[in-house]
């Protein structure tokens, strides 16, 4: 089913869920009593579910046996920088309505806000080259390489979510664990394939000639 043309449309028609019911709400002036905070708080937490199942496109992939999931890793990525974008520009335009001074005084006074930034900033290069001609024009090593930004996106978010909370840290450790594991899968994976992989096809690889597998994506 996975390898059948039309597999990406239910993952589209899943992902633009959130931002339809979100919509939905704001035309039924459903927004709860304060809007802003609502619309924060919605993309904030869908953005990093994005970035999760994101990351965990390729341990699944592999655990699983499934290797045509790796189709979708770029679609979800780029999901995760809609939600992102969402959730940045809500706090840009609405809350701080392009307020310079507004804004740089959070900077310094939240710090959770330049943690969140930073995860939103570390996903901007990822969603730029994430198509095949980036692919070509980068080299599939250095392309590669430059999409483990992906795991900064992920420390950062689970940070910035950390930092926010006042009491209640039961989501951001959730989180925190869930990026954890993924990070430690690649981890483990990797040190396992140096091991079984020669070293002078190691050299060669260093070399620049290894492809992203699959098609371009935030990984
Ligand atoms: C990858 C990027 C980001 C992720 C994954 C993310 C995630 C989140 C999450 C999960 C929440 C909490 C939602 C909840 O409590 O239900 C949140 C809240 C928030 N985020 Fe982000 N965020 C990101 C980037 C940013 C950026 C760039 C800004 C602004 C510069 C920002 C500003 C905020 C604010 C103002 C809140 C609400 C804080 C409060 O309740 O006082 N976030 N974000």
């Amino acid at each position: 089913m996975l390898r059948k043309p039309w597999a990406k449309v239910p993952v589209w028609l899943l992902s633009l869920l959130p931002a339809c019911w979100l919509a939905w709400r704001a035309w039924n002036n459903d927004l709860t009593a304060n809007p802003i905070e609502y619309i924060t708080h919605f993309t904030g937490d869908w953005t990093i579910r994005f970035v999760v199942i994101t990351l965990a496109i390729t341990p699944l992939r592999k655990l699983l046996k499934l290797p045509d999931l790796i189709k979708f890793r770029r679609l979800v990525g780029l999901f995760a920088f809609f939600y992102g974008t969402l959730h940045f520009l809500t706090w840009f335009a609405l809350d701080k309505f392009f307020d310079t001074h507004e804004i740089l005084g959070d900077f310094v006074k939240r710090r959770f806000i330049t943690m969140g930034l930073l995860a939103f900033l570390s996903m901007l290069p990822l969603a730029v080259t994430s198509t095949t001609g980036w692919i070509r024009r980068l080299g599939g090593k250095r392309w590669q390489r430059l999409h483990k930004l992906i795991y900064v996106t992920g420390i950062a978010a689970v940070i910035h979510y950390y930092w926010l909370v006042k009491s209640d840290i039961r989501l951001p450790l959730l989180y925190g664990t869930l990026v954890g594991l993924l990070l430690l899968y690649r981890i483990v994976a990797a040190s396992l394939a140096r091991k079984k992989t020669p070293a002078p096809k190691r050299a060669a690889q260093a070399g620049g000639d290894a492809r992203p597998q699959g098609s371009a994506s935030i990984r």
